[in-house]
């Protein structure tokens, strides 16, 4: 999977995906992170990218030429199958389902809005699928292509050890994880159920079932 990120902050995904083990798929190969920085297309020698939007308002608009020119240095170098995305607050928010979906195509390409957006020409004449992180308005789409990145990068190959495998993993499987303990057996008076330490697979297994419906049941109902 290769990931082509059109932004005005490149340094910025490129810190985020460094690091941990989105970092090390990055390292290993499993995944790419190219960072593309929008202003290097603009033929203003002030390398200005945005502009007043027509109809008057507030605030200013990422123009369209400049990121129209950056997609097509992308798509000149990219293979097989690709998906343009657009982060925005006006997209579907993204859940699991996406994800899985979005980790079968060969290229990502990113575009990351900012100040009040982008020229909606752009979108029309680009743009595959937006996407919004949540309900809530941030000042740039870095921080959501990084959220893109790592949920998409989790579900391609070789990017999680068999240890950190996600098939158990909360919404997944449908409903919220089980609660998990580790050292020590107790903590500020709270013990470890009992189950977990009798090493009865049988009766850990069912009493992990009943704790993950327990927990959705109080935090995400919506999921039952
Ligand atoms: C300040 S926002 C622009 C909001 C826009 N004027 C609106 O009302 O929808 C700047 C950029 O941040 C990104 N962004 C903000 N909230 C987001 C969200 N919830 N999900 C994904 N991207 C978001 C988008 O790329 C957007 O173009």
């Amino acid at each position: 999977m290769i990931f082509d990120v059109m932004t005005l902050f490149p340094e910025l995904v490129d810190r985020i995906t460094g690091e941990s083990i989105i970092g090390r798929a990055r390292a290993s190969g499993a995944i790419e992170v190219r960072t593309h920085n929008i202003r290097d297309y603009s033929e203003d020698k002030h390398r200005r990218v945005d502009d007043t939007p027509y109809g008057g308002g507030m605030g200013m608009l990422m123009a369209a030429p400049p990121i129209y020119r950056c997609y097509e240095n992308i798509r000149k170098n990219q293979k097989g199958s690709s998906l343009c995305v657009f982060m925005s607050a006006q997209g579907k928010v993204l859940d699991q389902k996406d994800a899985i979906e979005l980790a079968r195509y060969d290229n990502i390409t990113i575009l990351c809005g900012h100040y009040e957006g982008v020229d909606r020409r752009i979108v029309d004449e680009i743009v595959d699928r937006e996407i919004s992180i949540g309900d809530y308005v941030l000042t740039g789409g870095e921080l959501p292509a990084c959220v893109l990145i790592d949920v998409v990068s989790r579900m391609c190959k070789g990017v999680l050890s068999s240890e950190e495998c996600f098939e158990n993993e909360s919404i997944y499987g449908g409903v919220l994880e089980y609660p998990q303990y580790t050292r020590p057996e107790e903590f500020m008076g709270r013990k470890v159920p009992d189950v977990l330490l009798s090493g009865d697979h049988k009766k850990i297994e069912q009493w992990r079932r009943e704790a993950a419906l327990e927990l959705t049941a109080a935090n995400r109902p919506d999921l039952l």
